[in-house]
């Protein structure tokens, strides 16, 4: 018989390529306060945007399998653009005891911010050529205009913490996008569909003003989170939340990263071989 809530002290798993997803893990932490989250930085395999989608999709499902099998997680939360695209529904097929939460580019939530009409898309190469994408485009074709950029080495750029080389991706990109303010025909809605990106948004606004609107889609995981746990009957509703950090490589890379990102302070990152 399954007795509710036995699971919830269990932690959420929370994964990305590297330190993108520890903007998620923001969001995640402020809508759950309460959970433990065990935080996966691949930073071995780091970055993903431009491997192709059959490695992608073969590390995402052994940095899962790692997750379940050694940390017992009660739920799984890909926070990772390009990890999601290449392998939710396998692993939402391979894990069909715990919820799996995906992150995509927020295209609708783009179109209903825009008043143009007009939206540019920031991603990985791997996220923008993916079959997940093209539908995601078709369920809103026709409801505004999208300029889809694939920011080749930005995210690898953004986990080096190389200043320059994001300065100049970030111009070459946003270029790329075309006009942007809030004028008739310009791009006035930037989607962040990279986990990795919401760190460089002061860098971003330099290239195109304070008035375009930044998307990304944080706090709308850690919403849809909360929802499946608690249906589960699964979610934490007492005690003090933790952070454990784990990554493929360099854990003092995810130690710095956190330091510098995180809301809240995290224990000192462990080394973790999936
Ligand atoms: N942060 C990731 C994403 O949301 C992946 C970036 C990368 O590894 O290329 O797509």
């Amino acid at each position: 018989m399954s007795v509710p809530g036995a699971l919830a002290d269990r932690p959420i798993g929370v994964f990305d390529s590297g330190i993108g997803g520890l903007s998620v893990l923001n969001a995640l932490r402020e809508a759950l306060p309460h959970e433990r989250f065990a935080y996966f930085a691949d930073t071995a395999h780091a970055p993903y945007g431009e491997r192709g989608d059959a490695y992608v999709a073969q590390r995402t499902r052994t940095v899962a399998g790692y997750l379940r099998e050694r940390h017992g997680i009660k739920a799984l939360v890909v926070a990772c653009n390009t990890a999601t695209a290449a392998a939710i529904h396998e692993l939402r097929a391979e894990h069909p005891a715990f919820p799996v939460v995906g992150v995509e580019p927020a295209l609708k939530p783009a179109v209903a911010a825009s008043k143009t009409g007009h939206v540019a898309v920031l991603a990985t190469r791997v996220t923008v050529e993916s079959r997940k994408f093209e539908a995601l485009r078709a369920s809103v074709a026709g409801q505004a205009s999208f300029r889809i950029v694939p920011c080749d080495g930005l995210a690898g750029a953004i986990e080096r913490g190389d200043g320059p080389g994001i300065a100049v991706l970030s111009e070459r990109y946003l270029r790329q996008a075309g006009s942007l303010g809030t004028a008739p025909g310009e791009i006035d809605t930037l989607v962040l569909g990279c986990t990795h990106y919401p760190f460089i948004a002061a860098e971003l606004r330099r290239h195109c003003g304070n008035a375009v609107r930044f998307i990304d889609t944080g706090a709308p995981v850690a919403l849809q989170t909360r929802r499946l746990l608690a249906q589960a009957g699964q979610l934490a509703v007492l005690g003090e939340g933790a952070v454990a950090l784990l990554s493929s490589a360099a854990p003092e890379a995810l130690d710095a990263a956190a330091a510098r990102w995180l809301a809240q302070p995290a224990a000192a990152a462990s080394l973790a071989s999936a």
